[in-house]
């Protein structure tokens, strides 16, 4: 099976991460006789420096020739956060309706936490990508003078809401079979009663899961204290934005965690990417670890239709890791290329 995927690797220590996660994928690929064809595309901060641009006025038609996109990070201290996101990832997302943002937030043996939890991890959390809180609409008026305002609106709407809980639904069903629906209806009388009326029809469809809907503060603070008993986790733009920081906090470093923007349907491509930043305190220093941009990788293989691909890339990192290596962020001194190394090494021995 062949696949165009279209390579990013950004800014900072996305130059690091990425060719390592692209050296497993490639020894994944030749393993499973898959035929991953990377096309790597410049862009990002340093593009800007030369052009004036994130990316080049045609990048999301060149995207869209390709059935993924794998990310490293964009921002760099020599470029404004807004320029680099709204240049570049927020035009992705939106072009490509991606309106699905998966984060897994499971604990890795090898990761030391600070907040050490007593029993293993693993949530899934969907949250929804493209509309929402995050929304355009609204304003402010009296600038300056007491009576000065600020409004904005949330736009949830029946179809956003419902893919959103179908697709969260589906994974619960094949997973722990419990799903949890952040809400806030009790403050948030109009969109969030609606979020949970929509929630709700669309999990009646899926006899076999089991419903619940949490308050968010509530939910948070149950995350830290025992986020063992949560298995699928839906959520609106904001809330998931939150508890998903919230969850990569819980299960250890964010050098680790994964995240996938999908377009389910495949209409579009989907952009795999870790869920760190370009970390300009480490960049080219080796110290970056790659963990969340092989697992990513993973992610974008069981996207592609490849489980078996992906699990087997999955168990390899994890069992280095299990093994007492790791880059320094997880309590290791392994250096990026050594982990690399040892993580291949895995892949063939398995
Ligand atoms: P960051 O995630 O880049 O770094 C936060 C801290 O975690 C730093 O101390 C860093 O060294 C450490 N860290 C992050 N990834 C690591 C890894 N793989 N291994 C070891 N340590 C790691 O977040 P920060 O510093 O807030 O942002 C830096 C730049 O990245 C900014 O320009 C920001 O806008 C951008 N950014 C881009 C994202 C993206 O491309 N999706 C996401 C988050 C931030
Ligand atoms: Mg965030």
């Amino acid at each position: 099976t062949t696949h165009k995927i279209a390579v990013i690797a950004g800014d900072g220590i996305g130059q690091e991460v990425v060719p390592a996660a692209l050296e497993c994928l490639e020894r994944i690929a030749r393993l499973h006789s898959l035929d991953l064809q990377f096309t790597h595309f410049d862009w990002g901060s340093d593009y800007y420096l030369r052009h004036g641009r994130m990316m080049p006025e045609d990048g999301l038609e060149q995207l869209a020739r390709h059935e993924a996109i794998f990310l490293g990070a964009v921002g760099s201290p020599q470029v404004s956060d807004a320029e680099s996101l709204w240049g570049l990832l927020i035009p992705i997302r939106r072009e490509f309706q991606q309106y699905i943002n998966v984060r897994p937030v499971k604990t890795l043996d090898g990761v030391k936490s600070p907040l050490a939890s007593k029993e293993p991890i693993d949530i899934l959390i969907v949250r929804e990508n493209n509309e929402g809180e995050y929304s355009e609409i609204g304003g402010r008026i009296y600038r300056g003078q007491p009576h000065e305002s600020a409004v904005q609106e949330t736009i949830f709407t029946r179809l956003g809401v419902s893919r959103a809980a179908h697709y969260a639904a589906s994974q619960a069903s094949s997973r722990g079979r419990r799903l949890t629906s952040a809400t806030k209806s009790n403050g948030i009388i109009h969109t969030m009663p609606f979020w949970d009326e929509i929630v709700e029809e669309a999990v009646r469809l899926y006899p076999e899961v089991t419903l619940t809907s949490e308050l968010v503060d509530a939910l948070a603070a149950h995350l830290v204290l025992k986020p063992w008993t949560y298995d699928v986790i839906v959520a609106s733009n904001l809330l998931g934005d939150i508890l998903s920081d919230l969850g990569s906090a819980v299960t250890g470093s964010i050098g680790v965690a994964p995240s996938a923007n999908l377009n389910p349907e495949g209409d579009f491509p989907s952009l795999f990417e870790p869920v760190h930043g370009s970390a300009p305190d480490i960049a080219g220093m080796g110290l970056a670890n790659p963990v969340g941009q092989m697992w990513s990788g993973a992610m974008m293989l069981e996207h592609l239709g490849h489980p078996e691909a992906a699990s087997h890339l999955q168990t390899a990192f994890e069992s280095v890791l299990r093994e007492g290596l790791g880059t320094r962020d997880v309590g290791g001194t392994s250096s990026t290329s050594e982990f690399t190394a040892a993580v291949l090494a895995t892949i063939d021995a398995i």
